[in-house]
This record gives structure tokens, C-alpha cells and sequence, in this order.
């Protein structure tokens, strides 16, 4: 059921997506999934001997892929990639903002070096991403879509990983108001919200700044940490089931793309609890 935002995007063929973060696990397979859709695809990312991989997987869609590097965190990066991107292909329709880190930790002891660079990945990325992209693909005037990735950790806060959760929370926050800020024009938002997907997540830290200290490694509660973390990524969906759900997604018009039924609950107890704070200020104001 498509929900009222700008007009649902239904023909892929000869159109190109941007993907953030495109080098590897569900950026990758969002490529996948736009070029086996007739697509062309910009893939970028700031790990150049991942994008190289990525080519060479893809090669079998030749000219149709195109990769770049790009740092999210970085405005002129981003604004340089768009431009490269047009240059090679045209009109962009579809931007997935996917690029993320992560980082764990409880709140008082998360460096501010590792707060900055997962802020600035997982938040100012994706505002950068908007900020150059949006008007470009409002200007052109064509059907498109805007896909966020966020995660089901902007759903809930959860313990030993509130940096991550508020980044995602954001991305969540960001996406809603951006769709109503679409309304009337030719492009439609998303936000995807996986829970966990098999992909090499839980090593982002292989693209931190030397700035941002290693984790507690050595501590038994870090190294548990870490293995949890791991062991759930391996048990996640396949990265291809996630762009799958994107695609569909997009042609629905969905603002809330989910990917993990099973956590409905937990989304559904934070409601409830919601619910139950409203119910005691309506006391609270009761003569
Ligand atoms: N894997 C999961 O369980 C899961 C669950 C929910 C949400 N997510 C989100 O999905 C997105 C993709 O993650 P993934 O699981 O595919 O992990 P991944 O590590 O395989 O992919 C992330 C990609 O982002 C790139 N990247 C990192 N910093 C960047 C920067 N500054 N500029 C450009 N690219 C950068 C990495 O090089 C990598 O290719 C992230 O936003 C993540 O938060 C993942």
C-alpha cells in the first residue's frame, strides 16, 4: 500500500542509483538488486580495495557499474561523487544513504573521538548525501526515491550501544520529515530498518580514523562484546534478502522498510510504554 508521499517509483529500467557504503554487505547487494533491475549503479565508499571486489563481482553488468570513492563524512567527497556520477551516467533517480558504522559502549565511557566519527558517518552522511543530492533530483523532475538505511536500533534504545542506537534514531527521525517535505514532487523516502544482516558490520571499525581509540579489547565485558555482536551478525539474513525488500519498498512507496518481523514486539512494548506515560499525564491534568 503506497502512503502518501511523492509519486511511487515503478521503472527501474535505465535509471541510476548512488549507494553510500556500496563496496560491501547490503550496499553491495542493493547494487545488485537496482542493476538486476535494468539499473546503472554508482557504487561508493571510502574502502578502495572493497570497491575494487565490488567491480570485479559485478563485472558480468560491465559498463552499467561505476565505483567511486567517497567519505561520507566529508561534504566536498560527497558533492565530488555526485558530480562523477552525473558526469558518467546522467540523472540520478534512486540515492541510498547507507554508509555505517558502528561503535558500542555504555554512554559515560565512548570516547569523543569515537562518538564524532560515528556521528559523522551515520548522521552527517546521510545529511550530506541529502543536502547534494535532493535538489539535483528534484531539479531533473523524474520519478525517484530516497532510501536512508537505519536500523531497528533507532526503533529502541538498547544498552552498550547508545551511540549507535541515537545515530539510527536520527536517521529514522530524518527520514519522516524529509517524506513530508517530498509530498508533491516526483521522489519518495524510505527508511530501512534491518535487524541483524550477515555482513562484515560488526569490523567497521577497519574504517575508523587513527583518532578513535581501539575498543576495551582486553577487558573480559569487551571481548563478550564483541563475539555477541559477531555471533549475531552471522545468524542475520543474507544482505540479498534486505535489498530485496528495498526494491519492493521503493515501487510500495513505503516510508518504513522492514526486514525482520519477529522484532515487531519490541517496537510494539515501547509503544505500549508510550502509551502508558500519555495515560499519566491525562491523570495528571484530570481535575
Ligand atoms: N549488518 C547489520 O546487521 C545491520 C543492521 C541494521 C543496520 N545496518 C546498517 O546497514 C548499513 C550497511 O552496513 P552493512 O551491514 O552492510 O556493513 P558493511 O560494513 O558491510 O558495509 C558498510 C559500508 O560502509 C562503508 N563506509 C564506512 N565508512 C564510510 C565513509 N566514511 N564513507 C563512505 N563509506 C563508508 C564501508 O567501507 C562499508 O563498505 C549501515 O548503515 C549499518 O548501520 C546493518
Amino acid at each position: 500500500m503506497a502512503c502518501a508521499q511523492g509519486a511511487d517509483m515503478q521503472d527501474f529500467a535505465d535509471k541510476t542509483g548512488f549507494i553510500t557504503g556500496g563496496a560491501s554487505g547490503i550496499g553491495f547487494a542493493l547494487g545488485r538488486v537496482f542493476l538486476e533491475a535494468g539499473m546503472r549503479v554508482v557504487l561508493a565508499d571510502v574502502e578502495a580495495p572493497a570497491l575494487e571486489r565490488a567491480k570485479e563481482r559485478l563485472g558480468a553488468f560491465g559498463a552499467r557499474v561505476m565505483t567511486l570513492r567517497c567519505d561520507v563524512t566529508d561534504r566536498a567527497s560527497v558533492a565530488a561523487a555526485r558530480d562523477a556520477a552525473i558526469a558518467a551516467f546522467g540523472n540520478i533517480h534512486v540515492l541510498c544513504n547507507n554508509a555505517g558504522v558502528g561503535t558500542g559502549g555504555r554512554i559515560d565511557t565512548v570516547p569523543p573521538a569515537a562518538w564524532s566519527w560515528l556521528m559523522g558517518v551515520n548522521l552527517m552522511g546521510v545529511i550530506h548525501g541529502l543536502g547534494e543530492f535532493v535538489p539535483h533530483m528534484k531539479g531533473h523532475g523524474e520519478a525517484g526515491h530516497i532510501v536512508n538505511t537505519g536500523s531497528m536500533a533507532g526503533m529502541n534504545g538498547f544498552r552498550g550501544m547508545g551511540p549507535y542506537c541515537a545515530s539510527k534514531a536520527a536517521v529514522v527521525s530524518l527520514t519522516e520529515s524529509l517524506a513530508g517535505e517530498l509530498a508533491g514532487t516526483a521522489l519518495g523516502a524510505s527508511v530501512l530498518c534491518p535487524g541483524a544482516v550477515n555482513t562484515e558490520f560488526y569490523e567497521s571499525r577497519r574504517n575508523a580514523p587513527d583518532a578513535v581509540p581501539p575498543p576495551p579489547a582486553n577487558s573480559r565485558e569487551g571481548r563478550a562484546a564483541a563475539a555477541g555482536v559477531k555471533l549475531t551478525m552471522e545468524h542475520g539474513i543474507p544482505p540479498a534478502e534486505a535489498a530485496a525488500r528495498v526494491l519492493a519498498g521503493i515501487r510500495d512507496g513505503d516510508l518504513y522498510i522492514f526486514t525482520h518481523p519477529e522484532m515487531r514486539g519490541m517496537v510494539e512494548d515501547r509503544y505500549a510504554r508510550l502509551g502508558a506515560a500519555f495515560d499519566k499525564a491525562a491523570a495528571f491534568r484530570a481535575p
